[in-house]
């Protein structure tokens, strides 16, 4: 049986330390770290995590601000919001929830973001900086996952660490951080994708796999060698008319086939998304150190 890696309990004693932290601020006489998130239009899944992150800077002791904003609004609009919020000197970073309607540009809206206020760690500039291995916004689910290593004690150093999924959010920088001259890092990496022809002959290798493609139950037992570490980032809705809302989450990987098989498993819930807030509240801790200086 596997050891399950308890993303809510490490989350909640990371926002407790982080919670002391935003306390002095009260006491040093300036005000509290400030998040804004942005919200456009009526994406229920977004609905839920915007409301979930803001819900958690409380826990924190942050002050946040929901900025929402209908779904017809025009690019020039949104930038004109975004503009704002880099002017803004009482908030110290700022997120714009993905995905943004058909009719925007999602880059030209990343690339208008203050990378200093960029807390998503989503800006060329801040994901240029990671690239480099320079002190930086690092994009949240990959840097919770990172943490969650570090909790456990899981070493990775010269393992083979199997990626699937090669998102900007979450694949692409998870396979740098993981091979990253560091601790945790030091891995060999492999990223995989839809297009890889060979997929379970690969994963089969890894010591340890990240699962992000979007996929329920994408990740068998056939596909993992026993005694593998398996981190689920998937958040799949799939119907379940015994629930309340209709639907279940579940994970990218098929969790009761391999509970039996693995070392360490990632629950959904209750796995990496309690991690990848946490990240961003770090990164917004980060963000308002600079008003010290
Ligand atoms: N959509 C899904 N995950 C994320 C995230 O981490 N940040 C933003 N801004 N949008 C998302």
């Amino acid at each position: 049986m596997a050891v399950i890696l308890d993303g809510k309990a490490t989350a909640l004693r990371i926002q407790n330390d982080i919670r002391k932290q935003s306390d002095k601020f009260e006491l040093a006489g300036v005000h509290r770290p400030h998040l804004a998130a942005v919200l456009v239009g009526e994406h229920a899944p977004s609905v839920v995590y915007v409301n979930n992150k803001i819900k958690t800077c409380e826990r924190a002791g942050f002050h946040s601000t929901l900025i929402r904003l209908r779904k017809e609004i025009l690019q020039d609009e949104l930038l004109e919001e975004i503009s704002k919020l880099n002017e803004r000197s009482d908030i110290d970073g700022y997120i714009v929830q993905l995905p943004l309607p058909e009719h925007i540009d999602e880059n030209a809206i990343t690339m208008a973001i203050d990378p200093g206020k960029d807390v998503d760690g989503f800006h060329p500039v801040n994901l240029g900086k990671m690239l480099l291995g320079h002190d930086t916004f690092l994009p949240a689910t990959p840097m919770g996952i990172m943490e969650l290593l570090k909790t456990y004690q899981i070493d990775i150093s010269g393992k083979h660490c199997v990626v699937i999924g090669r998102s900007n959010i979450v694949g692409t920088p998870m396979s740098i951080l993981l091979s990253r001259k560091n601790d945790p890092g030091n891995a060999t990496v492999t990223l995989t994708h839809s297009r890889t022809k060979n997929m379970a002959e690969i994963t089969r290798q890894a010591d340890l796999i990240v699962v992000a493609i979007g996929k329920a139950n994408f990740l068998t037992a056939d596909m993992v060698k026993t005694g593998a570490i398996v981190i689920d980032v998937g958040t799949n809705r799939v119907e379940d008319p015994g629930k309340k809302t209709g639907y279940r989450l579940t994970g990218d990987a098929d969790f009761e086939q391999l509970i039996d098989k693995v070392s360490h498993i990632t629950p959904v819930p209750g796995g990496v998304g309690p991690m990848t807030i946490t990240g961003l509240l770090i990164n917004t801790l980060k963000a308002s150190h600079r008003r010290f200086k």
